[in-house]
């Protein structure tokens, strides 16, 4: 072994046993004796659904829009509006950490109708360990058409409902308008597309060319509280739109 190595070595090993040392001596952050306490606990928190979602809202703010994510009760009623005994594909748009898949299955759809849709690569891989039985498309939202297509093949039929939590208001306007034509194109007729808002103003309602709003509910459990759109589809049918 070179001097450098060894003289490299012996310097690490100086330096581990005087950071063990002050891990002992902390008053505050006691050694558990097995490491750092407070990097462990900092480690595990950041691998928690929210450490993680708070992780990547400081890295990609405009993208995740929300500090945490939404609340149990915000995800139960997003999901109340997918009948469970009808079939077809429900897709949970920027999926996130899972809670709306959590609730669409809590309430009883079957896994093999949902496909979760999330542009964070962390984000998709959490949700696949979480979520093993469930599809899992880590994909550009901007790309749906695509994406379902090379997922279920060109023939698939379109999609009855999307409940998307894209946080359409902090997202680029270009980004919206081609979210907007692939949510048109990919819905089937009568196929709803749920959507939350933490813009609680009744002039804040969305409006789209082919998406007439049926319904409204308002959740003050969550964190800010919000309000959840539902929005029909008039033509569906795969509409292929142009520009
Ligand atoms: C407000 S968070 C909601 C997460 C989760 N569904 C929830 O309710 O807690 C928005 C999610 O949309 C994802 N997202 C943003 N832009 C996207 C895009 N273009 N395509 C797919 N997912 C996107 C973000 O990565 C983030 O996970």
């Amino acid at each position: 072994m070179s001097e450098f190595h060894s003289a490299n070595k012996s310097e690490c090993r100086k330096r581990e046993k005087v950071a063990a040392r002050a891990d002992a001596d902390s008053p505050f952050f006691p050694s558990s004796g097995n490491g750092n306490f407070l990097t462990q606990t900092l480690e595990k928190w950041e691998m928690s659904p929210v450490g993680l979602f708070l992780r990547e809202f400081i890295n990609h703010p405009r993208e995740i829009g929300a500090i945490v994510p939404s609340s149990r009760q915000l995800a139960r009623q997003m999901a109340s509006f997918v009948p469970v005994r009808q079939k077809g594909v429900v897709v949970d748009l920027g999926a996130g950490t899972g809670v709306v898949t959590s609730a669409l299955l809590d309430q009883g759809v079957d896994a093999r109708r949902v496909v979760a849709v999330e542009r964070s690569p962390r984000l998709a891989g959490y949700f696949r360990g979480r979520f093993p039985h469930v599809k899992m498309i880590q994909g550009d939202a901007q790309l749906l058409d695509q994406l379902l297509e090379d997922q279920f093949g060109a023939d698939y039929g379109g999609v009855d409902f999307i409940i998307s939590s894209l946080p359409l208001r902090s997202l680029p306007r270009s980004v919206v308008k081609s979210v907007e034509q692939k949510v048109h194109q990919v819905l089937k007729k009568n196929g709803r597309f749920i959507q939350f808002t933490y813009d609680l103003r009744p002039a804040s309602l969305w409006t789209f060319d082919r998406l007439t709003h049926c319904d409204s509910h308002m959740v003050w459990r969550n964190l800010p509280p919000a309000r959840v759109d539902v929005f029909r589809s008039k033509q569906g049918g795969r509409l292929k739109v142009e520009g």
